[in-house]
């Protein structure tokens, strides 16, 4: 087969399964999207039969040995960093359940040390996601924050206790922290808009955070409806307000960062660009003090069909190429990370119930896992393969969304 060398996008690395060592098998698997193997060949591209399948050797690759080297020294290299790195400390003053900061953990170079989450019930499942050694603190942001430099330049305060209480561990001290992580509630969902909601002025907090402890780097997500926030604006009505300075959180956020000496990039990504099975747009800030390199921005791993005008990419990094069929992978579905459990329709279960499906610790998946996805949700054994979010509904209303969904030919599982 031959390719007209204008149609290559990018490089990808393809070896025999046979040729990559089983233990290093998911290590190697998961260091790049680049990644790929394969197990078995065809005596032609017309495949007729499965069985006329045969388990290739790893000669039967024609491979460019020059790239297999280089490819091969960076993921060693990759390894030898992982198992020597410091890991960076860090800080995150909105922790909700803790996903932002487990999914930086999983970067193999960060640990959360400390978060502060206001919410009772959001705070317990943080404690229950995050490992022994992080301290949780149940409770404002902003009373952390004022008791933090007032413990640090040396006054004498009481000991703070959570909502339920339980008496809190001291707060961290800036020679705690080197990496501040935030995502905090911007909602544009409320049609009551406010000009000045207390809910937007949450990253004048994220600031003082990185005023007082002084971080090497931090990064900070919010949705999209931060970039229409605009400063000094009017209450015009009830719902609307008017006039303000267009961009102006973001202008804010960069002028502060920069007044305290950060080099600084900014992008709108899409989650399902990441293999995420969700679409889901937010707006990330990263930044690094001089002499830490600024990390770039990744390109997308997993090509994502949805028009969406990212207008603002990243600031003097490389461009974010988000063009259909870009991307090593196809998007990740619903139905590839949940096929495997067990379906149900929630017309036909119980009313009376706490929830629709199944529950308890003898359910069984529908089938094997069929992707690696599946196979990854599986690493870590679940009590309960269905879990249910308790949200009181009114009888009346549950009717009418069961009736919509009858109509529309939808059984939901
Ligand atoms: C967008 S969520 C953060 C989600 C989080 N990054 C995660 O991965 O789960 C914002 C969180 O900030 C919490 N929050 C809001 N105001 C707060 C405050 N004043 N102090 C502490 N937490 C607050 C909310 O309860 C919510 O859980």
């Amino acid at each position: 087969m031959t390719v007209p060398l204008t149609d290559l996008i990018g490089l990808c690395y393809v070896y025999a399964h046979a040729s990559i060592p089983t233990a290093d098998f998911d290590t190697w698997l998961s260091s790049s999207p680049r990644h790929f193997f394969v197990k078995y060949g065809f005596p032609s591209l017309h495949v007729r039969r499965w069985d006329e399948r045969r388990k290739l050797a790893t000669k039967d690759l024609l491979i460019c040995k020059e790239c297999v080297t280089k490819n091969t020294r960076e993921v060693e290299l990759t390894k030898a960093f992982l198992r020597d790195v410091r890991l960076l400390r860090a800080f995150d003053p909105f922790g909700g359940v803790g996903a932002f900061g487990l999914a930086l953990e999983q970067s193999g170079c960060v640990k959360v040390t400390h978060t502060v989450e206001i919410c009772l019930d959001a705070a317990k499942t943080l404690k229950n996601n995050a490992s022994r050694s992080t301290k949780v603190y149940n409770e404002c942001a902003n009373v952390m924050l004022r008791h933090a430099v007032e413990t640090h330049a040396g006054h004498d305060v009481e000991d703070l206790r959570s909502i339920d209480g339980e008496r809190l561990p001291a707060p961290p001290k800036p020679e705690d922290i080197d990496y501040i992580l935030a995502g905090q509630s911007h909602s544009m969902l409320n049609m009551y808009r406010k000009a000045n909601d207390l809910k937007r002025n949450l990253i004048l907090n994220v600031l003082s955070w990185v005023d007082y402890a002084d971080p090497k780097i931090c990064i900070f997500e919010n949705v999209r409806g931060f970039l229409s926030f605009r400063l000094k604006a009017r209450q015009a009505t009830e719902h609307r307000i008017e006039g303000g300075i267009e961009l102006g959180g973001l202008k804010f956020v960069l002028r502060a960062m920069i007044d305290m000496n950060y080099q600084i990039r900014f992008a709108l990504h899409q989650a399902a660009h990441y293999g995420t099975p969700q679409t889901r747009v937010r707006f990330f800030v990263i930044a690094a003090k001089p002499g830490t390199p600024l990390p770039e921005f990744p390109q997308p791993s997993h090509s994502f069909p949805e028009a969406d005008s990212l207008r603002i990419s990243s600031t003097r990094g490389k461009y974010i190429r988000t063009t259909p069929g870009t991307a090593p992978h196809q998007f990740v579905s619903i139905d590839d990370a949940i096929s495997d459990l067990l379906r149900f329709d929630w017309l036909i279960c119980d009313a009376a119930g706490p929830f629709c499906g199944f529950h308890g610790p003898e359910l069984e998946y529908e089938h094997p896992p069929r992707n690696s996805f599946q196979r990854q949700c599986r690493r870590k054994e679940s009590p309960d393969l269905q879990h249910y979010a308790d949200v009181p509904f009114e009888k009346g209303r549950a009717n009418k969304h069961s009736e919509a969904d009858e109509s529309a030919g939808i059984s939901a599982f």
